[in-house]
């Protein structure tokens, strides 16, 4: 029997693509050159299985394409906001994810983001590459304490909950979260967290906000410009998750006024633009979408479509199915 024909949307660790090739008929992008809607469009005509990842627009107009071929949408990344789930099922396509290997290397970029907020590491660094560093004084690039502090998390999935891990027992902080599904006792007692009726309550009582709800219709401009408003004036906004969760503008501002301390962003609307007023705000930490950039991760992400696409293959519901 003829392989399956596999056709890849960007590069992928080397070590994934050779085992592609060992079992698929696969179509690699060499040049890693992000794909446009015609050329996804195609991939659906012209293949049995696409794999995305997170920032292809894998929506209606590619899905209702005419003459599809493809029946798997195998996708690279635990996030799939980036796939209209309702017309992939529409098109009777299953759609896979990669949770969990991602979650200890997502949850180490929340933290960094919010102990370089904290501790305002990337102004330090910025001065002294600017050779502007004028020596160790006793007021200079006062940062704030974070051992001991109050941890909000926006949601409390198992990115917030490796966060929380860091955070609990790592640094002495306390944890508090709202989440629509509330998680098992057995979860809250580990971190002897404490579950908030709101994210209002939430804002209202934490030092550092970290944003670990997914992306889509439901989240967008959750952190509005009401809401950045409710929160502490010496507090700082973490987001790992998604950059349209925040209304960018309204974060911008806030910084800029200083009604926040600060915040630690991987993720922006509109990534890979970034909105131009961020860059005057000194006290924001800003990372190009890093939370799962770790050679072990991406290394894991791939091999988890791989088993995704041999279970679909051997007639089995794949483990990560989410339509
Ligand atoms: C994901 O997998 O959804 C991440 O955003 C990529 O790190």
């Amino acid at each position: 029997m003829s392989k399956p024909t596999v056709l890849v949307t960007r590069k992928w660790p080397s070590e994934v693509e050779e085992e592609l090739k060992a079992k698929y008929d696969v179509t690699l992008n060499e040049k890693d050159v992000p794909m446009s809607i015609p050329e996804l469009q195609a991939a659906f005509q012209n293949y049995d299985c696409v794999c995305p990842t997170v920032t292809d627009p894998i929506n209606a107009e590619v899905l209702s394409v005419e003459n599809k071929k493809a029946k798997i949408i195998a996708s690279f990344g635990v996030g799939f906001n980036h796939i209209d789930l309702d017309a992939a099922k529409k098109e009777n396509l299953v759609v896979t994810n990669t949770p969990e290997v991602l979650t200890d290397c997502t949850a180490d970029i929340a933290m960094t983001l919010l102990l370089s907020a904290a501790r305002r590491t990337s102004e330090g660094e910025r001065e002294l590459r600017a050779g502007k560093w004028a020596g160790w004084r006793p007021t200079h690039l006062r940062g704030t304490q974070v051992t001991g502090k109050t941890l909000g998390c926006i949601g409390f999935g198992r990115i917030a909950q490796a966060t929380a891990d860091r955070a609990h027992f790592g640094f002495g902080m306390k944890i508090i979260f709202s989440d629509p599904y509330m998680p098992s006792d057995e979860v809250i007692n580990k971190y002897n967290a404490t579950p908030c009726s709101s994210v209002e309550e939430v804002l209202e009582k934490a030092d550092f906000v970290s944003i670990h709800c997914p992306g889509g219709e439901s989240t967008y401009h959750l952190m509005n410009k009401e809401r950045i408003g409710m929160m502490k004036k010496g507090a700082y906004l973490i987001n790992s998750a998604r950059g349209d969760v925040i209304d960018n503008d309204a974060l911008i501002e806030a910084l800029k006024n200083k009604t926040i301390a600060g915040a630690g962003l991987d993720v922006f609307e509109g990534e890979p633009e970034l909105n131009p007023g961020f860059l005057d705000c000194e006290n924001a930490v800003l990372l190009p979408h890093l939370g799962s950039a770790s050679t072990e991760t991406r290394i894991a992400m791939g091999m988890r479509v791989l088993e995704n696409m041999e279970a679909y293959y051997s007639d089995k519901e794949p483990g990560d199915r989410v339509a």
